[in-house]
């Protein structure tokens, strides 16, 4: 459909990018990328039209067109005046998207799909993408590849721990460049924070984590840091709880990335832990997150400690108001076994108990409205936690009791 309507529109359509290069390892990706050749804005405005949401960049002349599913497509515009392009040419190749493809970082992301109706599926690819892909190799597209925009070193080491190819010996040596020249260094902490998110939400980070060490980026980045084998042991240990756990853990979602982060901190002085967060631009509610995990993880160590059995209620009375992703980083962090599965019986099992009754159901039972309550409810819970009671039935005669 979206071809067609580029050719209603006397344009043509391309998939392109990183939707291409997964389709040819059979990877799915739903972030589906196009370039139009013609006018990208009117081609979104004619799907406005037909009734669908878009966001359009006119300066940019890029936008996205919002589908039912929810799907996203992003729409770019190859320039070409739309009157110089002959729809019904069969032949795919033109200079407008060919410049389009090379202002691109990697081969492997270079390529494109025609989307008409006469040419649907047609691969494009002027740079040897394909045969990369083939061969296994993450290749810059031109020298200036990494000096036009230094956040690929990330999407390099990314790309190549992701799909598991290995990155060319040009590639690597004017990476290392970009890196120890200085570059990579001048990125604004905005862009570093983004990629790093980006980064830290790969299902196994530390590959890439280790590649950014031996490239000497961390350093660069983030002068004064450490990242050592105690950063390996977290993340190491963080991978193996997703693995085991997966099923029972709590969606961390948009903190995941910061128990990473903490793990790539946690070897450094504090004085480099606070920089980075400056550095970083965090805001005061990730700050919290990471302040918590780096700096409280003694005195919660204390709290959660002791020899002998802790009622699972004192741990999660401990544990009130910290947030579930510093309760995972220190999990990961601590080197005491008996914390590390009160910590994970709180994350997969405890944190999510509370009792059955309500504070409506409190008052029903002929309490009156207040802060009593609300301490019965607290009780409920513990003996709840502590296996006190099990059913309804056995909370509502543990309230009159
Ligand atoms: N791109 C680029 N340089 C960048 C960022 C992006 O050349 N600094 C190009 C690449 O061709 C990439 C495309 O823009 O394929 C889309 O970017 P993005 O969606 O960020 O990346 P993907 O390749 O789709 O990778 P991912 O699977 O990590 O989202």
């Amino acid at each position: 459909r979206l071809g067609r309507m580029a050719e209603s529109l006397s344009m043509r359509a391309y998939a392109v990018g990183g939707f291409v290069r997964d389709l040819l390892l059979g990877r799915t990706n739903l972030d589906l990328d196009i370039v139009i050749e013609g006018d990208g804005v009117a081609f979104m405005k004619a799907w406005e039209r037909e009734g669908y949401r878009v966001s359009v960049h006119e300066r940019f002349r890029t936008g996205m067109i919002l589908f039912p599913g929810p799907r996203k497509v992003d729409v770019a515009t190859a320039r070409r005046e739309f009157y110089e392009f002959p729809v019904a040419q069969p032949t795919v190749a033109s200079d407008s998207l060919k410049h389009d493809l090379y202002r691109r970082d990697f081969t492997v992301n270079a390529m494109a799909i025609a989307l008409g109706e006469r040419d649907w599926g047609t691969l494009v690819d002027y740079f040897g993408g394909r045969r990369d892909l083939r061969r296994g190799f993450l290749k810059v597209l031109h020298n200036l590849s990494f000096v036009e925009d230094p956040t690929r070193v990330f999407r390099a080491v990314r790309l190549e721990q992701r799909l598991k190819l290995k990155m060319e010996e040009n590639t690597v040596r004017l990476l290392t460049s970009c890196v120890r020249g200085g570059l990579l260094s001048l990125l604004s902490g905005l862009r570093v924070k983004s990629e790093v998110e980006i980064l830290f939400h790969e299902a196994l980070p530390l590959p890439a984590i280790r590649r950014l060490r031996e490239f000497g980026a961390w350093e660069v980045l983030f002068p004064g840091l450490a990242v050592d084998s105690r950063t390996d042991r977290v993340v190491r240990r963080l991978t193996v709880f997703f693995r085991r756990l997966h099923r029972d853990l709590p969606p961390f979602e948009d903190s995941l990335w910061l128990v990473y982060l903490a793990s790539l901190l946690f070897g450094s002085d504090e004085a480099v832990q606070r920089s980075v967060m400056d550095r970083l631009h965090l805001t005061p509610a990730e700050r919290h997150v990471l302040s918590l995990s780096l700096f409280s993880l003694g005195a919660a160590e204390n709290d959660l400690g002791g020899r002998g059995e802790r009622r699972p209620s004192e741990i999660c009375w401990a544990l009130t108001g910290v947030p579930l992703a510093v309760c995972l980083f220190w999990a990961a962090a601590t080197e005491r076994q008996r914390i590390r599965r009160r910590l994970l019986l709180f994350l997969t099992r405890w944190h999510k108990v509370r009792p059955m009754l309500t504070g409506r159901d409190i008052l029903d039972l002929g309490y009156r409205r207040g802060p009593l309550v609300g301490k019965i409810l607290d009780a409920l819970l513990t003996a709840r936690l502590d296996g006190s009671v099990e059913t309804r039935e056995e909370e509502i005669q543990w309230v009159l009791d």
